[in-house]
C-alpha cells in the first residue's frame, strides 16, 4: 500500500531511514541524523537561489506556475482585478477575507487618516541630491520611518503591529510621489482625504496650482487594478527579504526597506525599467529579428520575459496588457507598444523560448502603461513598491505569528583553506592589486 514516507539508505553506512512526507515535502532537518561517523555532523540539504526549498507554510497567495493561476486568499486574481479596489485587496491580503462594507469604510478611513507624512521624514527627502533615483530615495525613507515610530520595535504587540501597518501602508504613496517630485524638483503636495487611495496619489504627484486636484476616473482605475496585481505573489526575492530581515526581529519599518531594496533589483521588480531601456535600444519591429539573435547568443537577456515559478503565461501580463488598451484610449498611445507585441509574437514562436517556457512576465507591459501615463522609468519600480508593501507586511505578519519559524540562517559548504600559518606583513609578498 502506498505510504506518505521516503525511505533513503545511505550508502557511506548502509542505513537506511524512513522520513515522512507531509504536504509534498520532507524536512532538511530529518537528514541531519544521516551521519558518517560520530564526529560527523549529519547530512545537508545544497540548495542554492532556493530552487526547491520551501521556507514557511503560508495562506496568503497560491500560485500554479504551470497553469498560470494566481489567487489570494483563494480569490483568483482576475476576479479581483475585476470586482475590488486596491485598499479592499490589501484587507484581504493582510486579514484573511474580504471586508463587509462597514469594515471597508473603516479600513479606507484609517489608511487614509494616516497619510500625511512628519514635516521632519519630508526634511529627510528634501536633503537627497536634486536629481537622486526615486528608488533608493523611496527605499532610505522607508527605513527612516522607524526613527519617526520608535514604538514599532515591540514586534511581539499584535496592536502595535497593525498600527504600524496601518502607518507604513498609509505613507508608501506619499513618500513614493514626494520622490518623483523631488527628482523633477517641484514641491511636495500634501495628501487630500477626500480623495481614494490611488486617486491621492495622483495628486501628490501631479496637482501643481489648481485649487483641488481631478484624477482621470479611467487612469485611476487603471493604476489601482496595477496595486492589484502587484500587491503579492508569495516567496519572491523581496518577500524573501522582508522575511528573513523581520526573523530578527527588526522593525517593520526596516524590514520593508531592505524588502523593497531587493526589489529594485533588475531581475526582481526593477525589471519594468530596464523593459522600456531595451525597447528604446531595439527601436522598430524591424530590428527585433537581430535583437533574438543577440540574445540568443548569450548577450543579456529578454527584459520583461521569464520566471522562476511561471511557465506558462503570467495571468497578471493578460490583465496588464488588457489594461493598457484602456489606458490607450485616454492617453497618447504608447509609440512602443508596437515593438512590445511584436517582439512577445516572436519570441513566442521561437524555439529558444518555447523550449525554455519564456513567457511575458507581469513587467513586460507595466511599463508602457506607466510611460503612457507621464511617468519616468525611473519610477516604475517605485509603483511596483507601493502596493508590494501589502504582500510584504501580510508575510510579515505571518511569521511573527507563526510558532515553527526562527531566526533565517541558511548553512553553508566551506571552501576556503584551514590552519594556515600566520605571516607577519613585512614578509608578505607585494604583487598588484587584490583579486575579487
Ligand atoms: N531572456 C533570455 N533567456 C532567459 C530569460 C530571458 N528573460 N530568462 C531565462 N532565460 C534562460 C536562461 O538563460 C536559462 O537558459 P539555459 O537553460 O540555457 O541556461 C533558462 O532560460 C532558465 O532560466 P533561469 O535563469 O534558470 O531562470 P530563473 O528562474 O533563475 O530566473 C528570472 C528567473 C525572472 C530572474 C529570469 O527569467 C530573468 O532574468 N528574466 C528577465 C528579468 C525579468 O523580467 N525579471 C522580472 C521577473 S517577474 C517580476 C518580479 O519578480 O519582480
Amino acid at each position: 500500500m502506498a505510504q506518505n514516507t521516503l525511505t533513503v539508505t545511505d550508502n557511506r553506512t548502509d542505513r537506511t531511514f524512513t522520513l515522512p512526507i507531509e504536504d509534498g515535502t520532507v524536512r532538511a532537518m530529518d537528514f541531519r541524523q544521516m551521519r558518517n561517523g560520530e564526529e560527523d555532523f549529519g547530512l545537508m540539504l545544497y540548495d542554492p537561489a532556493f530552487m526547491n526549498t520551501a521556507s514557511c507554510r503560508s495562506s496568503i497567495t497560491y500560485i500554479d506556475g504551470d497553469r498560470g493561476i494566481l489567487e489570494y486568499r483563494g480569490y483568483p486574481i482576475e476576479v479581483l482585478a475585476e470586482k475590488c479596489t486596491f485598499l479592499e485587496v490589501a484587507y484581504l491580503i493582510l486579514f484573511g477575507e474580504l471586508p463587509s462594507a462597514q469594515q471597508l469604510d473603516r479600513w479606507v478611513y484609517e489608511i487614509t487618516h494616516r497619510t500625511m507624512l512628519n514635516e521632519t521624514t519630508k526634511k529627510f527627502m528634501e536633503g537627497f541630491r536634486y536629481d537622486s533615483h526615486p528608488m533608493p530615495m523611496l527605499v532610505s525613507t522607508m527605513a527612516a520611518l522607524s526613527t519617526v515610530y520608535p514604538d514599532a520595535r515591540d514586534v511581539r504587540d499584535p496592536q502595535n503591529r497593525l498600527l504600524q501597518m496601518k502607518r507604513l501602508i498609509a505613507k508608501m504613496p506619499s513618500m513614493a510621489a514626494m520622490s518623483y517630485r523631488h527628482n523633477l524638483g517641484f514641491p511636495y503636495v500634501y495628501p487630500d482625504n477626500d480623495l481614494n487611495y490611488t486617486e491621492n496619489f495622483m495628486n501628490m504627484l501631479w496637482k501643481m496650482v489648481e485649487p483641488k486636484y481631478a484624477a482621470n476616473p479611467v487612469l485611476a482605475r487603471a493604476l489601482d487594478i496595477l496595486f492589484i496585481l502587484h500587491a503579492d505573489h508569495e516567496q519572491n526575492c523581496s518577500t524573501n527579504v522582508m522575511r528573513s530581515v523581520g526573523s530578527a526581529q527588526a522593525d517593520p519599518y526596516l524590514a520593508a526597506a531592505s524588502a523593497a531594496s531587493a526589489l529594485s533589483g533588475p531581475l526582481h521588480g526593477g525589471a519594468n525599467e530596464q523593459v522600456i531601456r531595451m525597447l528604446d535600444e531595439i527601436g522598430s519591429t524591424a530590428a527585433i529579428p537581430d535583437y533574438i539573435r543577440k540574445i540568443k547568443d548569450g548577450h543579456g537577456k529578454l527584459m520583461g520575459f521569464g520566471h522562476r515559478v511561471y511557465k506558462n503565461h503570467d495571468p497578471r501580463a493578460k490583465i496588464i496588457k488588457r489594461t493598457a488598451m484602456e489606458v490607450f484610449g485616454v492617453t497618447r498611445q504608447n509609440p512602443k507598444l508596437e515593438i512590445a507585441m511584436e517582439l512577445e509574437r516572436i519570441a513566442l514562436e521561437d524555439e529558444y523560448f518555447v523550449k525554455r517556457k519564456l513567457y511575458p512576465n507581469v513587467d513586460f507591459y507595466s511599463g508602457l502603461i506607466y510611460q503612457a501615463m507621464g511617468f519616468k522609468p525611473e519610477m516604475f519600480t517605485v509603483l511596483f513598491a507601493i502596493p508590494r508593501t501589502v504582500g510584504w507586511l501580510a508575510q510579515w505578519q505571518e511569521l511573527v505569528q507563526d510558532t515553527e519559524q526562527k531566526i533565517a540562517r541558511p548553512r553553508q559548504i566551506y571552501t576556503g583553506q584551514r590552519k594556515r600559518s600566520f605571516v607577519p606583513i613585512a614578509e608578505r609578498a607585494v604583487d598588484g592589486e587584490p583579486k575579487l
